[in-house]
């Protein structure tokens, strides 16, 4: 067995409410609609690479609930190989609440249920497949400890989305994976910063972040694209602008499809500049923001291939 993208991560129910603006604390806002999908960072970047084509596999662990029983079906009918997605006794399928405004900001609360069950022994169990697998992808919304069990066995391409930032963050994390993403948001958490707002301020993260480890640094930056920094060249920041957008809809999941897109990219073209990847990752998460929700967000595969050409992309000193 293999899969062109093995992720290791959460899969959550997202409970998403659409309000005019974000509720500030104490406030109380009336929403205009509700809806409820699949989720959780794991899982939608796993779905994401999936619909554009990818052969995924995924480790994960949800309730043994109804909820649970529909989130298996629901992968499977997806093409996901899903015989490493346990359900646990006693543990509800996790959960995120999700406010998205009327501009497309969002934010986030999770609860982990079910994904605070990730163990080495889930890894042990997934190793042959993990090895036989061509990209790793991981975020932080499972047991950091399992993570790094799974990418000290694993010898390919491999992403760690450092998402949600943890407050102790194990130096392994940095510098274990191939890739280290994050968005602005994050990168400004893990580097002491109040905010990133330029290409200056990303290209500034993105050194004190290969000065923690890491041996290449994606960070995303929403509209204006992302950055890209390889530790053997810290001279050479890499700017790949997004694709203009004329509406945004719904930002949230769009990094997963981003991430979810960069892993396909990688798997299927692994002889292509980063840049190039980058920038087809780029249009997945401009398309991602001009439709609703998180998973049924994500372009399917008309969205693969032809997102591969960009004009020259800026290198800046
Ligand atoms: O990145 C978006 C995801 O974060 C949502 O699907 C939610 O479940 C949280 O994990
Ligand atoms: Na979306």
């Amino acid at each position: 067995k293999w899969a062109d993208v093995i992720v290791i991560g959460s899969a959550n129910v997202d409970y998403i409410t659409y309000v005019p603006n974000l509720p500030r604390p104490g406030e109380t806002v009336a929403g205009t609609h509700f809806e409820t999908c699949f989720g959780g960072k794991g899982a939608n970047q796993c779905l994401a690479a999936a619909k554009l084509g990818a052969k995924t596999a995924l480790v994960a662990k949800v309730g043994q609930d109804a909820t649970g029983d529909d989130y298996l079906t629901y992968l499977d009918k997806n093409g996901i190989i899903v015989e490493h997605v346990e359900q646990i006794k006693d543990q509800p399928t996790g959960l995120a609440q999700i406010a998205v405004s009327d501009d497309g900001e969002n934010n986030i609360i999770i609860v982990a249920g079910a994904n605070a069950c990730m163990d080495g022994k889930a890894i042990t169990r997934a190793k042959k497949l993990i090895q036989n697998s061509k990209v790793l992808l991981c975020q932080l919304e499972t047991n950091v400890n399992a993570t790094l069990c799974a990418l000290r066995l694993f010898k390919g391409i491999s992403i760690v989305n450092a998402a949600p930032v943890l407050k102790e963050m194990p130096p392994e994390i940095f510098s274990s994976p191939s890739i280290f993403c994050v968005n602005e948001v994050e990168a400004a958490q893990l580097t002491d910063r109040d905010e990133i707002k330029t290409l200056q301020d990303a290209r500034a993260a993105a050194i004190d972040l290969i000065d923690k480890g890491a041996n290449s640094v994606i960070i995303t930056l929403g509209a204006q694209g992302a950055v890209y920094m390889s530790k053997d060249n810290k001279e050479r920041c890499l700017h790949v602008p997004a694709e203009p957008v004329d509406h945004v809809v719904d930002t949230s999941g769009a990094g997963d499809a981003f991430i979810g897109a960069l892993a396909y990219h990688l798997a299927r073209f692994p002889n292509l500049p980063r840049e190039r990847h980058i920038y087809a990752a780029n249009s997945v998460a401009a398309h991602s923001i001009q439709h609703r929700g998180t998973q049924p967000s994500f372009p399917g595969e008309e969205k693969a291939h032809n997102n591969l050409c960009m004009e020259r992309p800026e290198f800046f000193e």
